[in-house]
């Protein structure tokens, strides 16, 4: 598949061959197809979960409506519909292994704790817009996720630095070469992701960064005129529709 880049890939791929199959028995033949369909299945699952809240803004910012029926329970249904509905079978359907199933539940539970904890929040009569919006449901979500899983994995939605609204956002070193030197150069294709092993102080992560576009939904806060407050109170950043907004960006222990 053109979609990755094989760059360096070809020699992380023997060595994870080497080093892997004992630590983690993946399902995949090939342990290093398993990490990028473990990683990007991670980030469908929070796509599925953003979208949840996108269709769901105006019943959740309606100030005539007290409860919106919008309980944990319900909100993981309409996720795995979500998700169905663009990949075909369900979040945890499917050939999964032990590590990879538990790494997608921890989202979903993620996921759900959020939800029930906005409850007040989501149910509030009177109350207009509430900033419960899909990129701070991410976040709130990644934050969980990753408080679950230690050193074991990371999800993150991230973007260039001068992009960032959220300084949680702040792309770190990886990230911000793969952003500005590669997704952000004129001749990378369009929606590729980037991946490589990555070792640091002794450990070795496989990382994953899929980069994200502005489409016109974005731009009420994202698009111009520049400076301008939008609805959250951040001032836009100029955006156009297919620009560089940033990327899911994924951490998994090797
Ligand atoms: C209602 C206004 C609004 C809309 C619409 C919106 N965003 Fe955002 N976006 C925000 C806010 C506010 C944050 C900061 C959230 C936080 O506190 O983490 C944010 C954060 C982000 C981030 C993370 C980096 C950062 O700046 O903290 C990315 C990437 C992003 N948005 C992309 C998009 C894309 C792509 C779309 C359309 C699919 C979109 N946004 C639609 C308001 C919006």
């Amino acid at each position: 598949m053109a979609r990755f880049s094989v760059s360096i890939m070809l020699f992380f791929n023997a060595f994870l061959l080497v080093s892997l199959t004992a630590v983690r028995p993946a399902s995949a033949e090939d342990p290093l197809a398993a990490f990028i369909e473990e990683g990007n299945r991670m980030a469908d699952v929070l796509r599925a979960g953003r979208s949840v809240v996108s269709n769901n803004q105006s019943l959740i910012n309606d100030p005539a409506i007290g409860d919106k029926h919008l309980s944990s329970h319900v909100f993981l249904q309409k996720v795995t519909d979500a998700y169905r509905k663009a990949h075909g079978t369900g979040p945890l359907d499917g050939d999964l292994n032990e590590h990879q199933r538990q790494l997608i539940k921890a989202q979903l539970q993620a996921m759900a704790e959020v939800v029930d904890e906005n409850q007040d929040l989501i149910n509030t009569e009177g109350m207009g817009f509430k900033g419960f919006i899909p990129a701070v449901f991410a976040r709130l979500v990644n934050e969980r996720f990753g408080e679950k899983m230690g050193i074991e994995a990371a999800v993150k939605v991230t973007a260039p630095a001068d992009l960032v609204r959220n300084r949680k956002a702040l792309p770190d070193a990886w990230e911000s070469e793969i952003l500005e030197q590669k997704f952000r150069s004129g001749d990378w294709e369009h929606g590729k992701p980037f991946f490589e092993s990555v070792t640091s102080d002794g450990k070795t992560d496989f990382r994953l960064l899929i980069p994200e576009y502005y489409s016109a939904s974005c731009l009420s806060c994202h698009g111009g005129p520049k400076g301008e407050m939008d609805v959250t109170g951040f001032p836009k950043e100029g955006g156009a529709e297919g620009d560089l907004a940033g990327a899911i960006s994924i951490r998994l222990a090797q």
